[in-house]
């Protein structure tokens, strides 16, 4: 079994990035599943409709969500029948749509689980008690479980892995938009890497337009902030699963930007 994970996808151009590096990455990876966090994907901000098809009909097969679930109030009008998308589970109880989901794939089965950290974001439920409470029921009936556990601070989403080290197949980190080069197999077997990045603009500040930013650094005043426009890079994971123990062989980062040349 292998998974590619595809991190935060930005905007228009994360999803014209997106639709540019599929191909080539089916090719390469024909039997891989595709997951990938589409918070940011409706112009920064959530995600709606009509783009979350966009991203399935580009062979993305499960989308996980983070603190920008809710931006766009559409996401009210689908959430709980689409059965591909995940939020954090550890929102309040009663929330909208689902934090876990299983995608069958041929005959495997692999359950989808989102989380969502608490330091530098909202106070919501513990994330680490939500996940024992998934895996209780779950563990025993799938072999291959996958975690995306959006968080801002690095020693959470190290926390988490080790949290779940030996217990599910990967847990990967997303929200920061900025790669991290700490991609390894943990010592009981799950894949963990601390951040797998974006996919959007790639000379703006992780993917907001860049000049009200700074005019936001500088006078700390009141701005509007803009996804930006301009070249892309894109950011994802690839995850290489025994099929066996459904635990990881080895996780590697991908990194493209738009004018690099393909070389392999
Ligand atoms: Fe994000
Ligand atoms: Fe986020």
């Amino acid at each position: 079994m292998k998974i590619i994970f595809i991190g935060d996808i930005v905007g228009s151009v994360g999803r014209n990035a997106v639709k540019a590096v599929m191909p080539r990455l089916k090719q390469a990876h024909p039997n891989a599943v595709f997951i990938a966090n589409g918070e940011n994907a409706a112009a920064g901000k959530g995600i709606n409709a009509s783009i979350a098809r966009e991203l399935y009909d580009m062979g993305i097969q499960s989308l996980t969500m983070g603190n920008h679930t809710w931006d766009k109030k559409e996401i009210f009008d689908f959430i709980d029948q689409d059965e591909r998308m995940v939020r954090p589970a550890n929102f309040p109880a009663g929330t909208p749509g689902r934090g876990h989901t299983v995608i069958k794939i041929k005959d495997q089965e692999i359950l989808i689980i989102n989380l969502q950290g608490r330091t530098f974001l909202p106070p919501i439920d513990c994330p680490f008690r939500k996940v024992d409470e998934i895996l209780e029921n779950a563990k025993k009936k799938y072999k291959y479980i996958f975690v995306d556990f959006h968080a801002e601070a690095t020693s959470e989403k190290i926390a988490m892995g080790w949290h779940l080290d030996g217990r599910v197949s990967a847990v990967v980190g997303t929200h920061t938009h900025v790669q991290t080069n700490d991609n390894r197999v943990l010592p009981q077997g799950t894949a963990y890497v601390t951040d797998v990045g974006m996919v959007g603009p790639r000379d703006g500040v992780l993917g907001v337009e860049r000049t009200a930013v700074l005019q936001k650094f500088k006078t700390q005043l009141p701005v509007r902030f803009v996804t930006d426009e301009g070249k892309w890079h894109f950011h994802a994971v690839v995850i290489e699963l025994n099929d066996q123990t459904g635990l990881a062989k080895g996780i590697q980062l991908i990194r493209y930007e738009e004018d690099q040349v393909f070389l392999d």
